[in-house]
């Protein structure tokens, strides 16, 4: 471990696009007023780039944009190494370079950690130095601390977010709006909220990522991205969203890890939530994530999820945090213990209720053989709605819990009716 004794911790700034722009100006500009708060003077030392060429938005001191990344390794004088330029290498190798070189680390990085983590946080723990990801997850909202630190007495039992602003953007557009899918993502490109190739963002990719990152801080465990159970929110439509609306429950892409029994089930999926939920006001871009622990039940973080400011804010405060430690002797004081390895559930292990909407020939008769497909299952039918369109009708059915094995199952056999012309959606119901 290193301790800075000049009362100086020197920052070197890997990228500065988004998110390294928002924190090298805000180092510049408030580097006063984070002095007298953090008890350090934190100084944005260098600054690494791909084309130092590029125009920017920002002016920095003098000399400050001058080496490349291996440059800013090689500097003894770097204390503090902040990750911002994303995907996988070179920042796997570039962090793992510099925690080797006793520097703390702090990164943005939710592809790093959904898939490195593990590695570097031991890494980071059998050299003592910080390796710090709070804007990995949910951008300004401090999430990871919350539970390595101030929950950290706690049994986690469940998390449950909206993760991913450019979906929850979408759903709300279209839920409020009445906007279809296109419409409300090209509103959300146009706002700068979704990228030009949106695909990470709507088939549940990104949040995949962070409840990865999220369930192995909160159960101390090894989870990776792949281990999530993944659907993105592609069979949404605006007629779904209003017949959950009619059943009291709105449509939102949920991120939700659980400890069931010491195994972790960890699944990404459109869900209706009850429009009493808490998570259920959460609209527009903005994130939220439910924790809950005992002895503490359940607590909410909401803010915004992206962008610069409030990534950078994250960003910010890991930084301080280094810095801190570094300045009183206490870098690695969070550690990593790596726990026995739990297993991940299979998704056909989960027990859910489920809201199943058909379209079905419009004649008597259908109900009975669509009850049927679930009664033979073993699932029983807790609502069913109907709307008449014609020579079709769409049913919506709401089921009491059952297995996803079962209910795959049912699905099977609705498909295979002469009755039912299609089965648009199946949408599991969180609680
Ligand atoms: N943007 C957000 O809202 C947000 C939110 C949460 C987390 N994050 C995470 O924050 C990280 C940065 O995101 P961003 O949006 O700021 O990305 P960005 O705008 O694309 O900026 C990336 C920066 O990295 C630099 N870079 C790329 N390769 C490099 C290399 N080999 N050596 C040195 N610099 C290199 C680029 O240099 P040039 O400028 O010269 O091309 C650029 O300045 C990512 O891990 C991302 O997932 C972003």
């Amino acid at each position: 471990m290193v301790r800075t004794t000049s009362g100086v911790c020197r920052v070197g700034l890997l990228g500065l696009g988004t998110v390294g722009a928002a924190v090298a100006e805000i180092l510049l500009r408030r580097r006063n007023e984070i002095a007298a708060r953090a008890g350090v003077t934190i100084h944005l030392h260098r600054v690494a780039v791909a084309h130092p060429e590029r125009a920017r938005g920002i002016t920095l001191p003098d000399g400050v944009l001058a080496a490349d990344a291996r440059g800013l390794l090689d500097d003894p004088d770097v204390d503090v190494v902040a990750e911002l330029i994303g995907g996988i290498e070179p920042a796997r190798t570039y962090v793992h370079t510099a925690l080797a070189r006793g520097k703390a680390v702090v990164t943005a990085n939710k592809q790093l950690m959904s898939t490195r983590g593990e590695e570097l946080r031991a890494a980071a723990a059998a050299g003592g130095v910080d390796l710090f990801f709070e804007a990995s997850v949910g951008g300004g909202i401090p999430v990871i601390k919350a539970i390595q630190e101030a929950l950290a007495g706690n049994r986690i039992h469940q998390i449950m977010g909206i993760v991913n602003g450019t979906t929850n953007f979408i759903l709300t557009r279209m839920a409020h709006d009445g906007l279809g899918f296109g419409e409300a993502l090209a509103e959300a490109q146009r706002l700068g909220y979704a990228e030009a190739d949106p695909r990470d963002d709507i088939d549940g990719h990104d949040a995949a990522a962070k409840l990865a990152i999220l369930a192995s801080v909160a159960f101390n465990s090894r989870v990776v991205g792949s281990d999530v159970y993944r659907e993105g929110i592609g069979q949404v439509t605006p007629r779904i969203i209003g017949y959950a609306r009619e059943l009291g429950f709105v449509v939102k892409l949920l991120a939700i890890a659980r400890d069931v029994n010491g195994a972790i089930e960890a699944r990404v999926h459109p869900a209706l939530l009850p429009a009493r939920h808490p998570l259920a006001a959460v609209l527009d871009e903005l994130n939220a994530v439910l924790i809950e622990g005992d002895p503490v039940g359940p607590v909410v973080l909401e803010g915004r999820g992206a962008g610069g400011g409030p990534t950078a804010s994250a960003v910010l405060g890991d930084l301080i945090d280094a810095a801190r430690n570094r300045s009183t002797g206490a870098a690695g004081r969070l550690g990593y213990m790596a726990g026995a390895r739990r297993r991940i559930r299979e998704m056909a292990e989960s027990v859910l209720a489920y809201c199943v909407s058909l379209e079905v020939v419009d004649r008597p008769g259908v109900f009975a053989r669509v009850a049927s497909a679930f009664g033979d299952e073993g699932v029983s039918i807790a609502s069913i709605v109907q709307k008449s369109r014609g020579t079709t009708a769409d049913v919506v059915l709401v089921t009491h819990e059952a297995s996803e094995a079962a209910m795959v199952r049912v699905v099977a056999r609705l498909r295979a009716l002469d009755v039912v012309a299609a089965v648009p959606a199946i949408l599991r119901i969180a609680a």
